[in-house]
C-alpha cells in the first residue's frame, strides 16, 4: 500500500493546467524599479499571494533584488511574510480593531491607520511600541482618514507615547491615466496632509503615494518611498505604454483530446457554437472552476505551437473547447495551449479581449492550476 502522503504530494503532477512563473523576470523588474527610483525606498506590494504569483517564492526574490519594504492588505498576509523569514519593514493596510492585531505588532509589523477608530484602537493597546503609517484619503474615497479628521487623528497619535508614526501614505485613483488632472490634485492634497501632520509635531520621515503607474511616470511624487505592485510582476500599468517590464506569469493548459467535428455539429453545453465545415476541436482543461470566466466564451484565442486558435462554445467547469479548423499544424493531445503569457498573447491582450484589466487576469488562475517556477 502506497504512503498516502506521498500520493498527495504527487497529485499536483497529475494536473494539466499550470501557471509558469518566471522568477528571473520578477528579479529583473524589481531591479529596474529600484534603479528608477534611486535613493527613494521601494515598498513591494505582495498582497493577494503576490498577485497570485506565489508569495512564498516571490517575496524572497524581491527582497534580494532591491526591495526595502513590503506592503500587504491583510494581517494574515503580513504575518505570512514574517513566517517566510522576511525581516524587512512590512506594512498592513486592511485590518479591523476587532481582530487580534497584537500578533502583528509583536512581529514588528507596521499597521496603517485608516480611520479615527483605528487610531483609537492602537492608542488603547497596552504595548510598549507600535509603528504606524497614517493612510490619508486624498480623493479615492475608499479607505483612509478623511481630510476633516486629519488634524484630530494626527494630534491623537502624536500624544500617544507608545506610537511611532513613520509617515503618511495615500492611494491614487487615476494614475493609470497620465493625462487626468486628478493625480496632481491628489498630490497637492497629500502635501497638505504631510504639512498638517508636521504642524502638530509628527516628523513623518517616510511618506508615499506612488503605485506602479505613478512610480513609472511621476518622479515628482516619489517622496521618500514608492509602493508598486503590478510592475514587479512585469505587467504594464498604463495602456499603450511599454516600460520594458518582463511578464512573469504564463497560464498554460495541456490539450487533453483532439477530435473530429462535422459541419453543422455543435460543441459544449447548449451547442451554442456549430462547426461551419468538417474539422477538429481540441479540449483544454481550464474551466470556470479554474478561474476561466464563463463570460469569456468566444472572446479569446489560445496559442498552440505559435499558432492562434479561437475558443468556441460554452466555458465549462473543467474545460474549454478550441476550434482547430482542419488542423493544418497537427495539434495533438499533450500539446501546450497558452492562454496568456510566453508563447502566446500577453495578459494585457487577454484582459482587453475579456473587457477587464491585467490585474484581474493574473489573479484568475486557481482551482486545479498548479504553479511551476522557472
Ligand atoms: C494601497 C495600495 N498601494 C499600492 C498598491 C499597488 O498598486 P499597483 O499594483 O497598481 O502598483 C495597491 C494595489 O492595488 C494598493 O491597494
Amino acid at each position: 500500500m502506497r504512503n498516502l502522503h506521498l500520493l498527495v504530494a504527487e497529485l499536483d503532477t497529475m494536473n494539466l493546467l499550470t501557471t509558469k512563473i518566471d522568477l528571473d523576470a520578477i528579479a529583473s523588474n524589481t531591479r529596474l524599479l529600484k534603479e528608477l527610483v534611486g535613493d527613494t525606498k521601494l515598498m513591494a506590494v505582495v498582497k493577494a499571494d503576490a498577485y497570485n504569483h506565489g508569495v512564498d517564492k516571490v517575496a524572497p526574490v524581491i527582497a534580494a533584488n532591491g526591495a526595502d519594504a513590503f506592503g500587504v492588505a491583510t494581517l494574515a498576509e503580513a504575518i505570512q511574510l514574517r513566517q517566510l523569514g522576511i525581516d524587512k519593514e512590512v506594512l498592513c493596510w486592511i485590518w479591523t480593531p476587532e481582530q487580534d492585531f497584537r500578533k502583528a505588532i509583536d512581529l514588528n509589523i507596521d499597521l496603517a491607520v485608516i480611520s479615527k477608530e483605528h487610531a483609537q484602537a492602537l492608542i488603547d493597546t497596552d504595548v510598549p511600541h507600535i509603528r504606524v503609517s497614517v493612510k490619508v484619503d486624498t480623493g479615492l474615497h475608499r479607505s483612509g482618514v478623511d481630510e476633516a479628521e486629519w488634524e484630530e487623528v494626527f494630534a491623537l497619535l502624536h500624544a500617544a507615547p507608545h506610537i511611532e508614526v513613520t509617515g503618511l501614505f495615500t492611494h491614487l485613483a487615476r494614475a493609470d491615466e497620465p493625462e487626468e488632472p486628478e493625480t496632481d490634485r491628489q498630490k497637492e492634497k497629500f502635501l497638505q496632509a504631510v504639512e498638517s501632520a508636521r504642524s502638530v509635531g509628527l516628523e513623518c520621515p517616510t511618506n508615499h503615494m506612488c503605485n506602479s503607474p505613478a512610480t513609472l511616470t511621476r518622479p515628482d511624487m516619489h517622496f521618500q518611498m514608492v509602493r508598486p505592485g503590478l510592475a514587479l510582476y512585469g505587467l504594464e500599468p498604463i495602456s499603450g505604454l511599454d516600460h520594458g517590464l518582463k511578464a512573469a506569469m504564463s497560464w498554460v493548459g495541456k490539450v487533453s483530446v483532439v477530435k473530429q467535428i462535422s459541419a453543422g455539429q455543435g460543441t459544449s453545453y447548449g451547442l451554442t457554437w456549430r462547426a461551419h465545415d468538417n474539422g477538429y476541436v481540441a479540449v483544454v482543461p481550464a474551466g470556470y472552476a479554474d478561474g476561466m470566466p464563463r463570460m469569456a466564451q468566444e472572446k479569446f484565442s489560445v496559442t498552440i505551437n505559435g499558432v492562434d486558435y479561437p475558443q468556441v462554445g460554452r466555458v465549462c467547469m473543467d474545460q474549454i473547447v478550441i476550434s482547430l479548423g482542419d488542423n493544418p499544424h497537427g495539434v495533438a493531445a499533450g500539446d501546450e495551449a497558452v492562454i496568456f503569457g510566453n508563447g502566446g498573447h500577453s495578459a494585457t491582450e487577454f484582459a482587453d479581449r475579456l473587457g477587464t484589466i491585467n490585474y484581474e487576469v493574473v489573479c484568475r488562475p486557481t482551482g486545479r492550476t498548479i504553479r511551476e517556477y522557472i
